[in-house]
């Protein structure tokens, strides 16, 4: 293997138009698969994995040029150094967050990066926007009831949503299409973010204020910031002292922007009234599989699932057909622009290819 751990192609290869560039898409779903039939026609040689890329899965790689991966999929800097040794050369995520991959490792590492910066932002708002509802008009328990033929009303009294003050936490693509939407509700929109956008304060009468004096006066808060060292655990004790009484609590962002233990405590004492999750702390290992016959092992989620004023759905915010298929589309774009040798406008960083280093 070469010093850099590089697979050298064939010149023949390089002066074959045909050359199919040979991809290892990790944690590939069944559904997601239909959606890749395009990729022959753009060179690409799609080798679909079921198990989430790790230290143990890395190998997989072999032979493969680049690798697709997921949100769960570990891209940490051991993982990385693995890849680079296989002679991986360039990574697509096929999700708009990333922070799943140490991004200066791979940098370091010469590795290219991209990922799908708008796929359906409308997806996450949507699903978002259905947690609220569901939540607040209880249609879990109701639609248990009335499979049990209980047709009492006294557990299912909702509130209405119209005059209510909903405090967005992240007002980019997806934060902004929820302040859109709740508008529509007759809502009034509170919200937090270092980037103040004066369309939707013009349009949706989006009124900015710190993240601490919306959670004093939201009675809804809802999460879509990124997951980053500033906002790991935005959400503790110490914010959720500062809430409304039975306030309810968003978060389709990403699962550790909650201190989850400290929200369950809140839950306890009632401070938080309803939860809505579609993301999890721990969620890597437990989402996207079927544990239905394994003994449940994480205490924590396993209480949260006690609560009747919880509800949990498993990452699927963006399970649309409309965002599975701009997934497809900018994956494979980027995929074929590494195999033309050429940069994806898509990358996390720039990343040049040393002048005597033609891999594909
Ligand atoms: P975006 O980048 O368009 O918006 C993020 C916004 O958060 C930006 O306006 C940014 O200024 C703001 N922000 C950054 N730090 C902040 C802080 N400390 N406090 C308040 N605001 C802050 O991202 P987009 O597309 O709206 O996605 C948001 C997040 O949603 C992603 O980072 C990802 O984690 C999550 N997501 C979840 C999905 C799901 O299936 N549940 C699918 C797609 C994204």
């Amino acid at each position: 293997m070469p010093s850099f751990g590089l697979t050298l192609i064939p010149i023949t290869s390089l002066a074959n138009p045909n050359f199919a560039m040979k991809v290892t898409v990790f944690s590939a779903k069944p559904f997601e698969q239909d959606y890749y039939h395009q990729a022959d026609d753009r060179g690409l040689q799609l080798q679909f994995e079921s198990a989430p890329l790790s230290v143990a899965t890395a190998a997989l790689a072999t032979g493969s040029q680049a690798i697709s991966i997921f949100t769960n999929d570990d891209a940490s800097a051991p993982v990385l150094d693995l890849l680079q040794q296989l002679g991986v050369q360039s990574i697509a995520i096929r999700a708009a967050g990333f922070n799943n991959i140490d991004c200066e490792h791979a940098k370091k590492l010469g590795l290219r990066v991209a990922n799908v910066p708008a796929y359906s932002p409308y997806a996450v708002a949507e699903h978002t926007v259905a947690m609220i509802l569901a939540l607040n008009r209880k249609l879990i328990q109701a639609d248990r009831q009335i499979r049990a033929y209980n047709f009492e009303l006294d557990e299912l009294i909702g509130f209405d949503l119209h005059g209510k003050r909903v405090g967005i936490i992240g007002l980019g693509q997806i934060g902004a299409i929820v302040a859109q939407i709740m508008h529509g509700f007759g809502c009034t929109i509170l919200g937090s973010d270092p980037v103040v956008n004066a369309t939707l304060q013009t349009r949706f009468g989006v009124e900015y204020m710190s993240v601490e004096e919306l959670c004093s006066q939201a009675d809804i808060i809802t999460l879509h910031a990124p997951l980053n060292d500033h906002t790991q655990h935005l959400v503790n004790k110490n914010l959720i002292e500062q809430m409304k009484p039975g306030v309810m609590l968003i978060n389709t962002g990403r699962g550790a922007l909650l201190h989850t233990t400290e929200v369950m405590e809140a839950l306890k004492t009632g401070k938080i009234g309803y939860l809505g999750m579609d993301v999890y702390e721990h969620e890597k290992d437990l989402f996207f599989y079927d544990h239905s016959q394994n003994i449940p092992l994480d205490d924590t989620f396993a209480r949260l699932l006690s609560f009747k004023n919880v509800l949990i759905t498993g990452h699927q915010g963006f399970l649309t057909k409309t965002a599975l298929q701009n997934i497809t589309d900018t994956t494979l774009y980027n995929l074929a622009c590494w195999n033309q040798q050429q940069a994806s406008e898509n990358e996390l960083f720039p990343q040049a290819v040393p002048a005597n280093l033609h891999i594909y």
